[in-house]
């Protein structure tokens, strides 16, 4: 069977003014799948993870060739509506980010700018996405108070939720759980392979025995290049590249 590819990158360069920070990263992330993205601090895999939904172009002073297709469609592509594009590939970012009002509100923001008043609509949305984040039963008789005053863990998840409120097709995540304790990281780590499902996943990880429990396939960036990715077991089994086999042995970084 050959799978399908959600997203698909091909030769995306990114410069920070003279620097380059991407240098040629050719990837394709699979439906229904996990991708980990790998490397030392510093070798471009916020950026690239950034490059996917054109988030970078928030960043002034950037540049970007190559081509970045999601669904068949180049996301670079001049006529992009930038903010249906960032629905459709929601992210998750390493701080919880909640905003500093109830969590209903937080899980129903995008289908309020959307202009989705009808409260059965929002209310039915609150407890299917909160489900799927697996933060219902937390927090279900509180929807009307702070999300701030939830723990990280539970803050995270209510931000996933949030995510999957306005129905993404993939999900980008930053290093979700390197801000949380390890039960909120394997409740994280849990719903992240439910999630799968139905979603397409690209998740940034420090953390090799993370990304060996849940990827699928895993992606080891060095200094702004895609030095190797295959199929999560065979990076950590049998990898082809002796700087991948040396760094996923803890060798560097
Ligand atoms: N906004 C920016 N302006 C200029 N340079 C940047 C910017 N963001 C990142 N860089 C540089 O680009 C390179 C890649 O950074 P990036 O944040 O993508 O790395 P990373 O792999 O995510 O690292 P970490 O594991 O520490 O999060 C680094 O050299 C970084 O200093
Ligand atoms: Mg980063």
């Amino acid at each position: 069977m050959t799978k399908k590819a959600a997203l698909s990158a091909s030769d995306v360069h990114l410069f920070y003014g003279q620097k380059e920070a991407l240098k040629g990263i050719t990837l394709d992330c699979y439906e229904n799948e996990i991708t980990a993205l790998i490397g030392p601090s510093g070798c471009g895999k916020s950026t690239f993870l950034r490059t996917l939904n054109r988030m970078n172009d928030l960043i002034p002073g950037v540049t970007i060739t190559g081509n970045v297709k999601v669904n068949e469609q180049n996301i670079y592509a001049p006529n992009t509506d930038t903010v249906e594009l960032r629905k459709k590939v929601g992210m998750v970012f390493q701080q919880p980010n909640p905003f500093p009002f109830s969590i209903y509100e937080n899980v129903v923001f995008g289908l309020r700018l959307a202009g989705i008043k009808d409260r059965a609509v929002l209310d039915q949305a609150v407890e299917k996405s909160l489900k799927a984040a697996a933060v219902w039963d937390d927090v279900k008789d509180k929807l009307n108070e702070s999300a701030l005053a939830l723990s990280g863990g539970q803050q995270q998840r209510v931000c996933i939720a949030r995510v999957l409120a306005v129905k993404p097709d993939i999900i980008l995540m930053d290093e979700p759980t390197s801000a949380l304790d390890p039960v909120s990281s394997a409740k994280i780590e849990n719903m992240m392979m439910e999630l799968k499902q139905d979603y397409t996943i690209v998740t940034v990880t420090h953390n090799m025995q993370q990304a060996s429990r849940i990827s699928d396939r895993t992606a080891f960036f060095l200094n702004g290049e895609l030095i190797e990715v295959d199929k999560t077991k065979n990076i950590f089994l049998d990898p082809k590249n002796q700087q991948t086999e040396d760094y996923i042995s803890g060798k560097f970084g």
